[in-house]
């Protein structure tokens, strides 16, 4: 089958895409970055890819708008059993020791590349379920598609979309209506949506723990180090990473530690 872009082209937007992201689309995956580009040309006005390109580079918004629409965001609640089974078994009862031997009493949480919001509201739900009186928590949910964090600051979730979480859970922290779940306030004012780009620094700082899951699946070895060196910097001195189970830091130059809980395999931070 013909490719919809010539070589030069497609190489003028994997490049612009990675650029901006660390996105990175190799001659595997040209057909997603193609066909979505075909879709967006065909709503447009647009004649050619040359014309819609020439705009990207002198549009910031537009580039916005296409880095969203290239972005893959399936995600669901609780997803990866044994991540949680290790936040509530490991990392939770870790944390609550150190805070209380350092006299704090709150637990700060990055879910970087958090889609429409299924990751931080899960972990929120957890926190406020398991974590001791006095001990509060903090979750920053951030994403690079602006669509997928409205959806997640919303907060509603269609009755096909709340599989995976407890019933205890759905009916605590959910009102129910006709056509779906909306997550109560008392969960929601736990969380902090930001629109970020991980290319950039975030400004967080002091983070006990970072789940950034079946994101960086999506960039080149370059920018997977990039970024992971990023959250080193963003987090606290003994603090805990989770990447998606098909991710690995194998190979990369990182000071995280691998550690296998009983549960699942995360990354330590212990300097
Ligand atoms: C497949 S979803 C993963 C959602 C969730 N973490 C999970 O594991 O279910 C990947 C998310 O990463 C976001 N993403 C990709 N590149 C990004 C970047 N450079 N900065 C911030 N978010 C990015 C996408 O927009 C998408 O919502």
């Amino acid at each position: 089958m013909e490719n919809y872009l010539n070589d030069i082209d497609f190489g003028k937007f994997r490049d612009l895409i990675y650029d901006a992201s660390g996105i990175h689309f190799s001659e595997s995956n040209r057909v997603i970055l193609e066909s979505r580009l075909k879709e967006k040309l065909r709503k447009s006005e647009l004649s050619s890819p040359g014309e819609y390109y020439s705009i990207l580079t002198r549009d910031k918004e537009e580039l916005k708008q296409l880095l969203d629409s290239v972005t893959t965001n399936l995600t669901r609640f609780f997803r990866n059993t044994a991540h949680f089974e290790t936040l509530e078994n490991y990392v939770f009862p870790e944390l609550v020791k150190l805070k209380r031997e350092t006299g704090s009493n709150k637990i700060k949480i990055w879910s970087a590349g958090c889609s429409t919001g299924e990751e931080p509201y899960s972990i929120a739900m957890m926190a406020k379920e398991v974590l001791p009186p006095g001990m509060s928590v903090e979750v920053t949910a951030s994403d690079l598609s602006l669509k997928s964090l409205m959806t997640a600051k919303a907060g509603f979730y269609p009755n096909n979309r709340v599989n995976g979480i407890p019933d205890k859970y759905l009916t605590k922290y959910f009102n129910q209506s006709d056509d779906g779940y909306m997550v109560k306030d008392e969960i929601k004012n736990l969380i902090k949506f930001d629109y970020h780009n991980l290319k950039f620094d975030s400004g967080n700082r002091n983070l006990d723990i970072v789940l950034c899951r079946n994101v960086i699946i999506y960039f080149d070895d370059a920018a997977q180090e990039a970024v992971i060196q990023k959250f080193w910097d963003s987090m606290n001195r003994k603090s805990f990473l989770f990447i998606g189970h098909s991710e690995s830091l194998f190979g990369m130059k990182t000071q995280f530690e691998f550690f296998k809980s009983d549960w699942a395999c995360i990354y330590l931070k212990t300097s």
